[in-house]
């Protein structure tokens, strides 16, 4: 991964993005406390050398709504002890450490990315998880044996995560939706129907997101000479442009993000 890469949509490399329900914390606090803590975290290598500047912004729940989001998707799960969890794109497994430690479930973190995994199993509840180092598109397991499938921010494989599932599912997503007005979200929810899914809770999320990325802009700009440095010029105008387009495609209600829950039908 690298800095146009990490962390973001795996195929474009764009920030991932939001929500309607507010943060209890300014957005400028919460990413100022973020790299505060990160830096003193197994995480700061990760931003070190990843020059991936969510993990500075985002911190370890590498999603839009962050930690926040997480607690409100546990809370439909349907986790708990003897369940089994797998966390697809896990970055260093936030979720997957917060279901296990929370829930009593079994839970597995799979990401390309072996260093990410690496980290997570440091991080505080790593004992808690398995560690995968796997394709989403491809995972290495059987047939219907895990009871919720998470992808949050990641690469959606819905062959993969409808396959590795049970009958009595969740599947879990955080993740880029066309935008309502545009008649979109609908368009989205069929495509998982296809694959015999329903929709149990959405929590739009495009609000949140525009704010994340208002925020990072804003933090890029005013911490400048440390993400330059960090990053190189042409690393850091690249994300700051990126960072306002994408507030720009929100504002404009051109892209969308939410939280979904569905579950077999
Ligand atoms: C934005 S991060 C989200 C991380 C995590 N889900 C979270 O919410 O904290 C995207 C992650 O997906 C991983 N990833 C991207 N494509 C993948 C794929 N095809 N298979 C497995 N992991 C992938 C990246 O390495 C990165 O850790």
């Amino acid at each position: 991964m690298n800095s146009l890469a990490g962390g973001r949509d795996p195929a474009t490399g764009a920030p991932r993005t939001g929500t309607s329900r507010p943060f209890a914390i300014s957005p400028a606090v919460r990413t100022f406390w973020i790299s505060m803590v990160i830096s003193t975290s197994p995480l700061g290598h990760l931003a070190e050398e990843y020059a991936a500047w969510w993990i500075d912004i985002l911190g370890e729940h590498n999603h839009i709504g962050g930690a926040d989001a997480t607690r409100w998707l546990l809370e439909r799960a349907r986790l708990g002890p003897g369940r089994l969890m797998a966390d697809c794109g896990a970055f260093v497994g936030a979720s997957a450490r917060m279901a296990a430690r929370t829930t009593g479930a079994t839970a597995v973190a799979v990401d390309l990315n072996r260093d990410f995994l690496e980290t997570g199993r440091a991080m505080d509840g790593g004992n808690l998880v398995h560690w995968v180092t796997a394709n989403s598109r491809r995972l290495p397991f059987r047939d219907g044996i895990f009871h919720s499938a998470w992808v949050l921010d990641a690469d959606i494989s819905l062959p993969e995560l409808t396959r590795i599932t049970t009958p009595d599912a969740t599947l879990c997503l955080c993740c880029e939706v066309p935008v309502d007005g545009r008649g979109g979200v609908e368009a989205f929810i069929g495509e998982l129907e296809a694959y015999g899914w329903r929709t149990a809770a959405h929590r739009q999320m495009s609000l949140e997101a525009t704010n994340t990325w208002r925020a990072a802009e804003a933090d890029l700009v005013r911490r400048r000479p440390y993400f330059e440095a960090r990053y190189g010029t042409r690393p850091y105008l690249a994300q700051l442009d990126m960072l306002g387009s994408l507030v720009q495609r929100y504002e404009r209600l051109e892209q969308g993000h939410g939280l979904f829950v569905f579950e077999r039908r």
